[in-house]
């Protein structure tokens, strides 16, 4: 260990001694743009991290998969071409990953949307704010059924606001040039808004960042659409500060995306379909650090922690300290929302996911065939309806399920229920608390939460060894 530090301690005054040549600068930042540019949106670093593949062989297939994608050459190489589309303001939606990474791209089941402007930019006046986003609003009225109406208050299915840097999800603004806004895909709560970056200098006309581009562009994100490798489409991810403003049309490309959503405008002049499905409002996104924060379900999922509540889920990884927030539905569309429990049986890399007297089988971001399955066939008599947590001993291969005061265990290597259960928790878990919502193993222990409480249960010493707030995992 010693030597170690005396040898970097050694090294860097050595190596800062020798000043970098110009051209060797230059070469490093362009490394450093081409490695930000792929990690935002290429899913550089989370692919790096998934896989532990060569780093360098991986960032030359995303060189060439962002090449592909953006219409150049498929070189791999960091080419004067390559770094010159890196240095173009665009759309701050990732080209891969993220949302189009997950099955069944979701869309409006209704035809009717709202949407409001939050708030505004300084750059223009109100009313030039209002015409560009109308304005946009009509680009895709006009060739699909979709209606609009516009909101002054509450919740629209799309919020549109300005914002920088920071601006509570996920997706920083950068500041000047690079990300100039970025949209959800539909959905309730944040889904379907739109962002912003006020750092930019939004214009009428193409003397800045034109807003109503940039507006109808975000738009078809807040539809359902994504990224168009097409560079005639609008869905193409850099900003085209040549498109002609005046006559603006959309590309075929864009019309055959829309319309394969939503289908052609309505024939007739009829008043459109009312909605018949809409989302249900009114319980709002759940808040990660609201003390009385407590879960329906916890699960691992090859390494990460899933934490269950509503219609959502946060996604711990190791490696990234800020817990990810997404819809049940974007990753497991088939799966219902509330569940009761949830846990992983590592062995055979999947997740068993219960609600009712019913449980799914998940891998990945896949739900097997031949579910749902009931509940009785894992052996519970026709006395239990439903079960409130369940967690699966990696060690012992036994499953635990909780039911009210009591709980049953299951044997993974035989596939049966256990002979002498149900037992009492009290008994067993002296000092946790029923009725348990979700139990987590790690590090040795059995997390039990119960309301906004968690119990860390040790095995071995068969107590409770602390209580902690149940949102204690998502960084609160
Ligand atoms: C506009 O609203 C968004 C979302 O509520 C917020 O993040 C942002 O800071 C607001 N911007 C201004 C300029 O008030
Ligand atoms: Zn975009
Ligand atoms: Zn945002």
């Amino acid at each position: 260990m010693m030597h170690l530090a005396f040898l970097v301690l050694l090294c860097l005054p050595v190596c800062s001694a020798y000043p970098l040549s110009g051209a060797a600068k230059q070469e490093d930042s362009n490394r450093d743009l081409a490695q930000q540019y792929l990690e935002n949106y290429y899913n550089l670093k989370t692919d790096v991290k998934q896989f532990r593949r060569k780093e360098n062989n991986l960032i030359v297939k995303k060189i060439r998969r962002m090449q592909k994608f953006l219409g150049l050459a498929a070189t791999g190489k960091l080419d004067s071409d390559t770094l010159e589309v890196m240095r173009k303001p665009r759309c701050g939606v990732p080209d891969v990953g993220h949302f189009t990474t997950f099955p069944g791209i979701p869309k409006w089941r209704k035809t009717h949307l709202t949407y409001r402007i939050v708030n505004y930019t300084q750059d223009l006046p109100r009313d030039a704010v209002d015409s560009a986003v109308e304005k946009a609003v009509k680009v895709w009225e006009e060739v699909t059924p979709l209606t609009f109406s516009r909101l002054y208050e509450r919740e629209a299915d799309i919020m549109i606001s300005f914002a920088v840097k920071e601006h509570g999800d996920f997706y920083p603004f950068d500041g000047s040039g690079h990300s100039l806004a970025h949209a959800y895909p539909p959905g309730p709560g944040l889904y379907g808004d739109i962002h912003f970056d006020d750092d930019e200098k939004w214009t009428e006309d193409a003397s800045g960042t034109n807003l109503f581009l940039v507006a109808a562009h975000e738009l078809g994100h807040s539809l359902g659409l994504f990224h168009s490798a097409n560079t005639e489409a609008l869905m193409y991810p850099l900003y085209n500060s040549f498109t002609e403003l005046v006559h603006f049309r959309l590309s075929q490309d864009d019309v055959n995306g829309i319309q394969s959503l939503y289908g052609p405008p309505s024939a007739s002049t009829e008043e459109p379909l009312v909605p018949t499905i809409s989302v249900p409002s009114g319980s709002g996104m759940p808040a990660k650090c609201d003390p009385a924060l407590s879960f329906d379900a916890i699960s691992t999922l090859r390494g990460e922690y899933l934490f269950f509540k509503d219609r959502y889920f946060w996604r711990r990884s190791h490696w990234s300290s800020e817990p990810e927030f997404h819809l049940i539905s974007a990753f497991w569309p088939s799966l219902p929302s509330y569940l009761d429990a949830a846990y992983e049986v590592n062995s055979r890399d999947t997740v068993f996911i219960f609600k009712g007297n019913e449980f799914w089988a998940i891998r990945g971001n896949e739900v097997q065939a031949g579910y749902p399955r009931g509940i009785h066939t894992l052996g519970f008599p026709p006395t239990i309806r439903k079960i409130d947590a369940a967690v699966s001993d990696k060690e012992k291969k036994k499953t635990y399920f909780f039911v009210e005061d009591k709980y049953w265990r299951f044997d993974e290597n035989s596939q049966s229920m256990e002979q002498g259960f149900p037992r009492l928790i009290a008994d067993d878990f002296p000092g946790v608390e029923p009725k348990v919502d979700a139990v987590l193993q790690a590090f040795g222990f059995f997390y039990f939460f119960s309301g906004s409480s968690q119990f860390e249960f040790d095995p071995n010493a068969r107590m409770v060894t602390h209580i902690l707030k149940s949102n204690s995992w998502l960084h609160c």
